[in-house]
């Protein structure tokens, strides 16, 4: 080992056995500027260091951003000379099946091409990194348009651009962050674990559990029973929660000082079907925190299940959402667990207007609060 690369060593080991709670993330998706009425305004740096902004994809052997999302920059811009520790992260997101982002990343000489063009874009538009992540829902891949080696290498090269780039400019090295969902055994031949967390800097990691459409008796699904971002679960036989996933990634070859540990914080609304048989809720939507303290200001109770989730309950209305004191609890797993840090899957789901009561991103601000705590 040459002695530069000795000193990089101890410097990436120490750096990163010291500190919890390293990465706090918010994901900003063009999505929710569109639906919600979360504007660039809304943004608070001091509670979201770390900024992500979906999405960026592949088209026409260029880099594309919908102009919803990149007419926010400029913003960003007065935002980080602001604040110089708040930084940017671009989501360049692909569904893994599309023929001409595939073609791209599996040929050496155009992946070699198309690196460059990133890298330029992240440097002009003031980013400080990428987020690199496949698109693998249902119906997205086929086995004929994937190929998980070259995915890695793909990951390799980008890092390697990276690198050098840093080297040439004399900035600060533009992060690399990989991006694995591996909740569902399908997915398993997407993602080379070690390879993805090799080239990364950081890895996120979907690591929420999916949620029942219907619940009831008729189900076997009681109220109590279920709640989609449940740390652990008491029942044998339940791999549906977060601990279950985080392990599995490990297992895997993950490493636990890269992995960041996105949730989705939507709070998911079901409502009662009046009937003949067994009651039944279905669900009809989900909202943010906001709309959750406007249906409790009504009347109902709050049950507590699993590690603090929190269940609203009302004659017609269940809602199954995280409070601050929730996601306490999860923070508290992640220190404990030495992990890197909390990303908010879209940071819509948080009271961005405060209209609790209890001011703007209650969320996110109690989980920098417990990130802070020794
Ligand atoms: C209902 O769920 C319980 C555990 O929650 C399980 O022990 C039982 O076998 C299930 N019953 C049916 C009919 O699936
Ligand atoms: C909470 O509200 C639900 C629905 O109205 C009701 O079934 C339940 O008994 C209530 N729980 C408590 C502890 O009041």
């Amino acid at each position: 080992m040459k002695a530069t690369n000795i000193i990089f060593f101890f410097i990436t080991f120490v750096h990163l056995s010291s500190e919890n709670c390293n990465i706090i993330m918010c994901n900003l998706k063009g999505k929710s500027l569109k639906q919600s009425r979360l504007t660039s305004a809304d943004i608070d740096t001091t509670v979201c260091p770390y900024l992500t902004i979906s999405f960026a994809e592949f088209d026409n052997d260029a880099l594309v951003v919908d102009k919803q999302v990149s007419e926010t920059f400029p913003w960003m811009w007065v935002a980080k000379a602001k604040n110089p520790n708040f930084k940017l992260v671009l989501c360049f997101y692909n569904a893994v099946g599309v023929e001409e982002f595939y073609d791209m990343y599996r040929t050496p000489e155009k992946r070699l091409k198309f690196i460059p063009l990133l890298v330029t874009y992240l440097r002009n538009n003031k980013f400080d990194g990428v987020q690199v992540e496949l698109a693998v829902g249902y119906g997205l891949w086929s086995p004929l348009r994937y190929n998980i080696d070259r995915w890695a290498d793909f990951m390799e090269d980008i890092q390697k651009a990276f690198t050098e780039e840093a080297k040439s400019s004399g900035k600060p090295k533009l992060l690399l962050f990989g991006h694995i969902d591996s909740r569902k055994e399908d997915y398993d031949p997407l993602y080379h674990v070690p390879r993805i967390y090799k080239y990364s800097d950081f890895v996120i990691v979907d690591a929420w559990p999916y949620y029942p459409l219907r619940i009831g008796p008729k189900y076997n699904i009681s109220i109590t029973n279920t709640h989609h971002t449940r740390i652990y679960s008491e029942h044998q036989g339940d791999f549906s929660n977060i601990d279950y996933n985080v392990k599995t990634i490990l297992r895997k070859g993950g490493i636990k000082e890269k992995t960041v540990i996105s949730l989705y914080l939507m709070a998911e609304f079901y409502r009662r079907v009046f009937g003949l048989g067994f009651p039944r809720y279905d669900w009809v939507k989900y909202d943010n925190y906001g709309a959750v303290g406007a249906i409790m200001s009504q009347g109902g109770n709050v049950t507590r299940v699993f590690d603090n989730c929190p269940i609203f309950m009302s004659d017609r209305t269940v809602i199954y959402y995280d409070d601050e004191i929730s996601l306490t609890e999860k923070v508290k797993y992640i220190k404990t667990k030495g992990l890197a840090g909390f990303e908010i899957s879209d940071m819509s789901a948080d009271d961005f207007k405060g209209v609790f009561g209890r001011g703007k991103f209650p969320l996110m601000r109690a989980v920098n609060e417990e990130c802070r705590k020794p």
